[in-house]
């Protein structure tokens, strides 16, 4: 069938007369048009937009990478662990730090830096004035290696990628990579954690600070001081 092509002029009928809905539609159309242009001239950039569905919260973003994680078999870890370390904290936070993966007081329960090298950290946070509950922490792998041997590439293909969700959705202001494997899987290099250190690092639209691990600190408490100056850093950019 044939349409007659439709001018602006054809939408304003009679008083009485019934209307095409075919030319209903259009007048709208113009109509919203006006108003757009209207608004543009008007300095008007963009207009806000209701959804029915709220914008998922980071705690039900969480909620999501966890279920899809669900009982994770994608690597050989998980054959030797007891709980999944997920990662803890708070889903707003503003500051995340990133270790290597679970140890055994970890896996035992199912949450991350709960050992000696934990309490150090908890330690640290709270020497930049936080707590661990306002922060959140997690690690490159999930799963404990068998006698915390380093991650192997298959391991860290599988499990990286949760973490990045993580990541994305917590959106935190600073990442702060705990020890050489933490950073350099993160950044992708193989430099060495004492020239990473020390520096904000643009990682994924946020700023990354490694510094060295807590259980690295256990063993040279000298290194301490270089810690310091880089929570100090941290402190400073946080609260900012
Ligand atoms: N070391 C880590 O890297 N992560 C933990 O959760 C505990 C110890």
């Amino acid at each position: 069938m044939a349409t007659k092509s439709l001018s602006k002029n054809d939408f304003f009928n009679q008083p009485g007369q019934m209307e095409d809905p075919r030319q209903e539609f259009q007048r709208i159309l113009y109509s919203l048009q006006d108003f757009l242009l209207y608004q543009k001239e008007q300095g008007v950039e963009g207009l806000p937009v209701k959804s029915d569905q709220p914008a998922p919260g980071k705690v039900q973003l969480l909620e999501e990478i966890k279920k899809e994680l669900g009982d994770c078999k994608r690597c050989k870890l998980h054959r030797y662990r007891r709980n999944i370390v997920f990662g803890s904290g708070n889903p707003e936070a503003q500051l995340v730090f990133v270790g290597e993966g679970p140890g055994g007081d970890e896996d035992i329960q199912g949450k991350p830096f709960v050992g000696r090298a934990g309490q150090l950290l908890t330690k640290i946070i709270n020497s930049i004035d936080l707590t661990r509950e306002e922060v959140y922490i997690a690690n490159i792998i999930k799963c404990r290696p068998p006698q915390n041997r380093n991650p192997e590439p298959d391991e860290i293909k599988a499990c990286e990628p949760f973490l990045i969700k993580q990541l994305d959705a917590i959106q935190p202001k600073i990442i702060c990579a705990l020890g050489t494997f933490a950073a350099q899987t993160l950044l992708e290099t193989g430099e060495r954690i004492s020239s990473l250190r020390g520096r904000f690092i643009s990682y994924r639209n946020t700023s990354l600070i490694a510094t060295f691990h807590p259980a690295y600190l256990l063993r040279n408490p000298q290194r301490k001081r270089d810690v310091w100056e880089d929570m100090k850093m941290i402190r400073k950019e946080y609260f900012s």
